[in-house]
Order: C-alpha cells, then structure tokens, then sequence
C-alpha cells in the first residue's frame, strides 16, 4: 500500500502540472503535435498512417513515439522512401531523444537541434541535405550515436562545439564533404568507440592528442579524396589501448608502422595504399587476435612477414628482400637498421631488395657505394634526415668514408665508429648534434663537425631516442631556441673575436708556412663532362677592370639583415692566407665542392659557418685570369642581391688569387638536371623549375637593369647557377661579367662563354673567327636549358598596366628565358 502511495504522488503531481486536463496522457502536447503535423506537410509523400491528428495515438503516425506527458520522444522513419523538407520548427521537440532519419531522399537544411538536450540517437545518413545548421552539434551533451554518411553537403569542417557532445559513443561521418585538417578536437570525445571520417576531403597528419580516446575500438580513416589525402606518421595508432578496427587505406601515410603492445586487441589492419616504409615490426605480427592484415603497394623493406591471421594482403607493391619470409642479406639487415634510426624515411624508401651493392632486378641504393660486395662509402648528405645515428654503422665493417652533411640529425655520434678500422672521411657537419665528438684514432682520418650543437646535452635537443626516435612528428628545436638564442649570439661573437684575434697573432708567426702549398690544378680527375669555355680571342676590349682592390667594399650597401655577409663586412672583406688554409685544412682534396673555368671550388669552414673557397688557377693565372678575377671582385663590390651569390671576402697572395662566397647548400642546377644518379637527388618539379627560372631571372634582370651599372654576365649555365637548401637559386661565377657602357650597343670586341650556353644571335653573329675548343653540351643534359642575351638591355621599366608589387610574367624579359621539358 506504502509503496504505491510513493509512485502515485508524482504521477498526480505530473497531472495536475499536465495543462488540459486528465485525459493529457493519451494526447499529444499540442505544441508538439503541430510540429508533427507541420513535418507531414513538409514532407511530399508522408508515411500512409499518418492520418488525423492524434500523433501520440499510436495506431496512426507509426515511427512517432511520446511520453506519458505527450511529448514526442522518439522519430524513427527510417527507409521509408521520403523526400521533402524538414521543418525549421523540428528544433522545438526539446524532449526528443532519437531521430532516425535514414535511407530517404529528404532535401535542403537540417534544421537546428541546439535545444534538444536529450537527444541521443541521431542517423540522418543516406539523404540528400545540402546544409547543416550554423550551430550543428551545439547543445547536445546526451548524443551518444550520431551518424551522417553519404551527404552531398557542401565542405565543412567539424566545429569545436561537437567537444560538448561528451557522451558521444559513435561517431560516424564518411563521404559527407567534411575538409581541412584532422579535427584535433575530437580527442576531447574521451568515450568514443568508433570514429568513421572515411571517403572525406581531410589532409595533413593524426594530431599526437588522440591517444587520448582510450576506448576507441574503431578508427576508420580510409579513402580521403583530396589531393593530399592524411600524411605523415601513424605513430598515434599504436597508442590507442582498445584498438581493435583500423583502416587507414588509401592515404598518403609515410613513415614506418609503429610498435604494438602486446596486449593489443587489434582484429582488422589494413593500411593498404599509403606510402609506409620500414620493416613490418614483429610486434604487430605477433598479435594474436589479429584477423585481417593488408599491407600491399606501401614501400615496406626488409624481411617479408609471415601473419597467421584469415586475410593476409601484403604481395603487391613493396619492397621487401625476398619472395618469400626468412631473413635478408647482413648488409641488408644492418642497412636497414642505419635507416631505423633515420625513422625509415622516404627518401630511404629505395633501400629495397636484396642486393644493396647492386645486383639483378634491383635498383641502385642511394648513396651506398659498395666494393667486392661490401659497402665502403654512405654518403647522404643534403636528404633531410632527421632522427639519429644508428651505432649499426659500426657493423659496415669496410666503411671508408661516411657523409650525412647538412641533415637534421639529433643525439650523438655512436661511440661505436671510433672501431671502424678503414674509415677515413666523416662528415656530419651541419647537423644538430650534441653531446661530444668521439676520439677517432684512424690515421689521417678527415673529420667535419662544423654546424652542430657540441656541448649541449642530449635531453636538450629532444632527440637520441631509440629507433623510433626519427618518427616522433614534434620539432625538437623549438621548445629551447628562445632560451639558447642569447646564449649563441653570445659564443658565435665571442668565436668571431677569438678567430680574428689569434688569425692577426698567427698571421706573422705562420707567414713562412704560407707558401708550402701546391699549386692548384683545373685538371678535373674523374672524366666529368667539364663544358669548357671558348676561348678568347683578340685582344681585351674596354674592359674597365680596375687595377687595385679597394679596401672598402660595400660601403653603399644598406645591410637590410644580419646574415654572414655582414661578419665580414664589418671587418673589411680582405683575408689573411692563413685563415683561409685553415678554413679548407690546406686545401684538402676532399674538401673540393667543384672545378670552374678557372679555379677549384673548396668547401671551407669560417667562424664556424660553411663557405666556398674559390682558388683561382695559378697556372693560368696571366693577364686573362688576373683579369677575371678582378673582374669578379670589381663586380660584387657593386652588386648585391638575393639571387646573386654573395663574396664575403677575397685574398691575394703572392700568386694565388681567392674568393670567398656564401656555401650554397643545395648544390649546382646542372646536379639537380644532369647528374641525378651520380647526385642522388630527385628530379625537379615543374614549379621548383618554374621558381628557379624566376629566381635567376631576377637576378639577371638587376645585373642589366637595376643595378648601377649594366652587366653581362656572359656565363650563364646550370654548372653557374646554385641553390640553397629550400632550392631557391642565385646566379654565381661573374669571372666573365663585361660591363657595358649605356650607350654602348656595339660592345661585341670579344665573344665569351661557354658553347651550347650562348645566346644564339650572340653566337651566330659574332663567333666568326673564333676558335674554341670544346664539344656541345650532351644533348641527354639540357632538361632546362637556361640563356640570356648578351645584348645590354634597356633599364627595366614596370609597365604601366603591370599592378604594382607583382611582376608580370613577360616584363622578366631582359633575359630571354626558355624552358625546355625534361622527365620530372
Ligand atoms: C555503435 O556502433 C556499433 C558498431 O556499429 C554498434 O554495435 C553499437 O550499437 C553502436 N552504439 C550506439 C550507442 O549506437
Ligand atoms: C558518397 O555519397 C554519394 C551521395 O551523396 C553517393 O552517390 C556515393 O556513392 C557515395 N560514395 C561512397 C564512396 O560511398
Ligand atoms: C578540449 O580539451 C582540452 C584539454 O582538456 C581543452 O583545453 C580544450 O579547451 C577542449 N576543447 C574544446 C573545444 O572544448
Ligand atoms: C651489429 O653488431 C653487433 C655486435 O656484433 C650485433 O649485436 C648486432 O646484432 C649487429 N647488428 C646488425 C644489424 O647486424
Ligand atoms: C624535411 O623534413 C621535414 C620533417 O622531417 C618536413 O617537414 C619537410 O617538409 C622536409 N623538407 C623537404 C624539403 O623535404
């Protein structure tokens, strides 16, 4: 009696609250009724029950389901074939807790849903919505399931206000125009069970924050149709505890898979059409739940994995050893390890197969060098490496020379290379190590360690992991650049102190030593097509080549930024020999960047900074070369722009004639356009080719029209042309530069150049006569073939239709570009 007594008070409390009387129950709330009336006219072709009006009656308006207060709770009309629209007064059933709209042929908005606080159910899949309301997903802290597949909505990307939605189970939005990068904020979903984003337009990398989704047991982000679809490393997946579904197929993933607990639940991996490098980890293979594994056209590498799993799809498409499981090749192996602690990068990618020292059906391994089947060289440098040194090198027991110059690698040099018994040559340089250099006892061993960060701790730089230390996406320069930024303004002009100091103190002590060195030869070594110049004939026109140096160079130069150029500045640009011995450790052999018309190029080392090191022929250093050096001195002293290569100083020593210029990281435009295999570098994009032409008609633009004088630079060719580490180029080598008066149009007394580089109407008007001595270039080597008139141009002026602050396309004409298609 007691007990019922409880249930009956708030039933006859509801009731007497219930405004139209006892018979509320069975009818509906009025408001929401007329939405429902209001919904069966919006929509054309209504469900045939719903007749009348009694909505809450049960046998008519079936999928309609209320309260016992009349309000409408539940919606469910899904597949009934409907189309139509939805009403905008939807929003006003505060007490519904499902709408179930899917499989129907409804049109236009969805109307707001902000004040449904109840809701929980939400299928609006399989539709023909264009739009969502401008506060979708706000005010909906009950949803648990909400599920929108195939939209043709228009692009949107998830708002913020879905982190409200926290008791969100499912969460499953594929082919529905969802763009932009990955929404980082649904790690804030903590609940979530299944995150379906698939056949969407998402790009860019997995934010590192969803590990935190704890229960997610299926993550479905296959199929992106952007351009760039998701990239970049699935580290994040291995982390997700309650894994049990993922598909990633289909993206443009890089990196290697990574390690899974052993307590993994995964059933279903597919990563399937990405480009994943790296050797399957035995991790993954061992999981014991795993049923489905699809791994084909990825770029794996090493041993090819046995899976015990139902459905195993991994034949097509990779690269590892051999046909079959078993082990690889050792120098495969311990490859492999050396790429391991690089993070498998792509560019290591082609470390496939079995034969890393070439072979059958086997591509070349870039930048291994083998001998009798055994790698004796690993040179790398310039290939964006990041991550660390593997101590696996020590196992290249022949190794001779190892270069990984200019790259971003962290941690420290692996003691393990001072056994290397024939190592020779180690170049790091450029890096961003820490910690110390080993002591290397090799004889004659060469050493470059300039460009790293000596002295700092490993914990400092975030990097010296294990092998999945390259992977991690975060950039471990920039947590402590800010503080360490005073610290190596500091010691960079301290060192600029102490150089200038002890070079002015060594420069009388080691006057006598100066003069040891052998004399330089041009002869080029290997049979490298060296295009030579034509010679000069007649005798020298008007050239205007001062006879002396001035001292103060640059002086109306308005330094705009502090770069290297301006440290020498400040000291004059002339160098003692010494310090310029120093700096290329007496001209070593090894340290030769390149061979000119008239010199060897040196890679140097000053005030810590890389530098060229130009040493001008002594040879055939008469009238024509001390002219062209003079000339090259007289024109960078008037000349100064971003894409002409700077000269931060120079020397004269009794014979010996030598420039100093900015190092150009990138290398020559001839190696990005000839020499791929030799260099190793990828062919160049149609837009980095475009960039480059601008780049250097730019630069040439201002030496015949913007500059003080006019100049010709008379020598433009790919070998002249450098490019730094982001492949923007600037013109170099003005050894030939003629100046030309204004006025004067007719200054052709002497033809200069290289054959195959001039400009034809220069060539064929005013070569007669002339004797040169050299072939054309190779017809396989002109992918983009560069030349400029060498008549003077008329200053540059902007056309007067030409909108400021863009140049126009056709008004870089003071030089005469042509590009010719090459394979990219
Ligand atoms: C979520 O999706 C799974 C799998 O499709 C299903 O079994 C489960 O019932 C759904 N949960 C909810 C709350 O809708
Ligand atoms: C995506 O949705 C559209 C309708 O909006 C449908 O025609 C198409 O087949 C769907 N695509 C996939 C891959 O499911
Ligand atoms: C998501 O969670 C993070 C951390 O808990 C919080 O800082 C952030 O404001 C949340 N985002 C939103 C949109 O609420
Ligand atoms: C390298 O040599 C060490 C010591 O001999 C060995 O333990 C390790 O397995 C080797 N690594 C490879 C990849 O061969
Ligand atoms: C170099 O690598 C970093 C990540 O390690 C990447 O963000 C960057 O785009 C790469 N640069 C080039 C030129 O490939």
């Amino acid at each position: 009696m007691g007990r019922e007594g409880f249930l009956l008070l708030p039933l006859l409390i509801l009731l007497a609250l219930a405004a139209p009387g006892p018979a509320a129950a069975a009818t509906a709330n009025t408001a929401d009724a007329g939405v429902i009336l209001e919904l069966a006219k919006s929509l054309t072709n209504p469900p045939p029950s719903w007749t009348g009006t009694d909505v809450c009656g049960g046998a008519t308006f079936q999928g309609i389901t209320c309260d016992g207060a009349g309000r409408v709770t539940g919606i469910n009309l899904a597949k009934q074939s409907l189309s139509g629209t939805l009403p905008a007064s939807l929003s006003d059933l505060t007490e519904l807790q499902w709408l179930l709209l899917q499989g129907n042929a409804l049109e236009g908005a969805v109307p707001s849903l902000a004040r449904m606080g109840s809701l929980e159910t939400l299928a609006l899949d399989g539709n023909a919505f264009t739009a969502l309301p401008p506060n979708f997903l706000e005010g909906l802290p009950s949803l648990r399931s909400l599920s929108m597949e195939d939209l043709p909505l228009k692009s949107w990307s998830i708002p913020d206000a879905v982190a409200g939605c926290a008791a969100l189970l499912n969460f499953s939005i594929s082919n529905c125009s969802v763009s932009g990068p990955f929404p980082a904020v649904l790690a804030n979903l903590t609940s979530l069970q299944l995150l379906r984003l698939s056949y969407n337009y998402l790009t860019g990398g997995l934010p590192m924050v969803l590990e935190g989704l704890g229960s997610l047991e299926s993550l479905q982000l296959n199929n992106q149709k952007s351009g760039e679809k998701l990239s970049g490393p699935i580290d994040v997946v291995a982390k997700l505890p309650s894994l049990k579904t993922l598909w990633l197929q289909s993206n443009s993933f890089t990196g290697p898979i990574p390690e899974f607990s052993p307590d993994s639940q995964l059933v279903d991996f597919n990563v399937r059409d990405n480009s994943l490098t790296g050797v399957v980890p035995p991790s993954l293979i061992g999981i014991a739940s795993l049923q489905v594994v699809k791994l084909s056209n990825n770029k794996f590498q090493g041993p090819k994995p046995k899976f015990t799993a139902t459905t195993v799809d991994i034949d097509s498409g990779n690269g590892f050893c051999l046909k079959d499981p078993g082990p690889c090749n050792p120098l495969v192996t311990i490859l492999l390890d050396v790429a391991s602690g690089f993070g498998y990068p792509p560019q290591l990618s082609v470390w496939a197969g079995n034969s890393p020292c070439g072979g059958s059906g086997n591509g070349q391994w870039l930048g291994v060098i083998c001998k009798n089947n055994d790698v004796i060289q690993i040179n790398l440098p310039r290939k964006n490496l990041s991550g660390m040194i593997s101590p696996a090198f020590a196992n290249l027991t022949r190794l001779q020379k190892l270069d990984l110059s200019n790259n971003q690698l962290t941690g420290k040099i692996p003691d393990s290379l001072t056994t290397l018994a024939t190592l020779n040559y180690l170049d790091v340089s450029n890096n961003r190590l820490t910690g110390q250099v080993p002591e290397f006892n090799q004889p004659d061993i060469k050493l470059m360690t300039a460009g790293n960060r000596w002295g700092e701790s490993d914990s400092d730089s975030g990097g010296g992991g294990g092998s999945d230390g390259g992977s991690s996406p975060s950039n471990p320069g920039s947590r402590n650049s800010k503080s360490n930024a005073g610290m190596i303004i500091g010691i960079l002009l301290a060192v600029i102190l102490l150089v200038v100091c002890v070079g002015l103190f060594l420069h009388h002590r080691r006057k006598k030593n100066v003069d040891k060195f052998s004399p330089v030869s041009t002869k080029s070594p290997s049979g490298e097509s060296e295009m030579m110049k034509i010679q000069v004939v007649g005798t020298n026109g008007n050239s205007n080549v001062s006879g002396s140096i001035p001292t103060e160079f640059f002086s109306h130069v308005s330094a705009d930024s502090t770069n290297i150029a301006d440290i020498f500045e400040s000291h004059g640009m002339q160098l003692p020999m010494s310090v310029l011995l120093k700096a290329t450790n007496n001209f070593d052999e090894d340290y030769i960047l390149g061979r000119g018309g008239f010199g060897v190029v040196f890679k140097g080392t000053l005030n810590g900074n890389l530098v060229a090191v130009k040493r001008c022929d002594s040879g055939t250093m008469g009238t024509k070369g001390l002219q062209e050096f003079m000339a090259e001195i007289d024109v960078l002293r008037k000349v100064r722009h971003r894409h002409l290569v700077a000269l931060l100083g120079y020397c004269t020593h009794g014979n010996e004639r030598l420039l100093v210029y900015e190092y150009m990281s990138g290398g020559t435009l001839r190696e990005h356009l000839c020499d791929l295999q030799q260099s190793g570098y990828t062919p160049l994009t149609w837009t980095q080719r475009m960039t480059i032409a601008l780049d250097v008609a730019r630069g040439i633009e201002y030496l015949h029209g913007l500059a003080q004088e006019t100049f010709i630079h008379r020598d433009l060719k790919p070998s002249n042309i450098l490019l730094d580490q982001d492949l923007r180029a600037k013109v170099s080598d003005f050894g030939l530069v003629k100046l030309a008066k204004d006025t004067d149009k007719s200054m052709m007394t002497r033809v200069a150049g290289t054959f195959g580089y001039l400009a034809p109407e220069y060539a064929r008007f005013q070569i007669l006569g002339q004797t040169f001595s050299s072939a054309c270039p190779p017809a396989s080597c002109a992918p983009l073939a560069v030349y400029h008139s060498a008549h003077p141009a008329p200053p540059y002026r902007r056309p007067p239709s030409a909108p400021p602050g863009r140049l126009p396309m056709t008004s870089v004409g003071a030089s005469t570009l042509h590009l010719r298609g090459g394979s990219s």
